[in-house]
């Protein structure tokens, strides 16, 4: 059984910790705007095995550190959580959806109709590219 909720932020820290920087020490995965955030969890069983947050600016929203455990990955979870966020982007209006994307995870991304943009940069020994999905248009009056 899968279930999407959405969580506390300190519910993300774990995972982002082991799947996306565990050589880093853990609080370097805690962000600074996490309180402003929307976290949300994919439970598989139960479990805690999915984790993904969301930034708002206006009718535009960031989503950062998609992470499923490295045990679980490959099996849709990662899929099912970012349709969720793009879904939940499409109720609230939003006009666009954007990530730092790895580049090694560029792919995934592009299945969902996100476009790489031309800015590339490196951080933290990785190489990101800005992948944007255009939503909502925003309505004329
Ligand atoms: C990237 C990540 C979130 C994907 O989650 P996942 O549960 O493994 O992905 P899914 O099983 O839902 O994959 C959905 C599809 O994307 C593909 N895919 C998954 N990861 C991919 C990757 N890194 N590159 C290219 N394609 C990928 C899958 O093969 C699958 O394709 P299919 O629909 O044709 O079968 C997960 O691998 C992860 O946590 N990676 C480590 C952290 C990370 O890199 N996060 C992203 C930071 S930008």
């Amino acid at each position: 059984m899968v279930q999407v909720e959405q969580i506390f932020p300190s519910l993300t820290w774990r995972i982002r910790h082991e799947v996306m920087y565990p050589d880093r020490p853990f609080d370097f995965v805690k962000l600074k705007e996490d309180f402003e955030g929307i976290h949300f969890g994919l439970y598989a069983d139960h479990k805690l095995t999915g984790v993904v947050s969301l930034f708002q600016e206006g009718t535009i929203y960031q989503f950062r550190k998609l992470a499923v455990l490295t045990a679980a990955q490959k099996m849709g979870y990662g899929a099912q959580l970012l349709q969720y966020v793009i879904d939940f982007c499409k109720i609230q209006k939003a006009t666009k959806l954007w990530c730092n994307a790895r580049v090694n995870a560029k792919e995934f991304y592009v299945k969902f109709g996100f476009q790489a943009t031309d800015r590339i940069f490196s951080k933290d020994g990785l190489d990101f590219v800005i992948m944007e999905l255009a939503l909502n248009k925003i309505e004329e009056k």
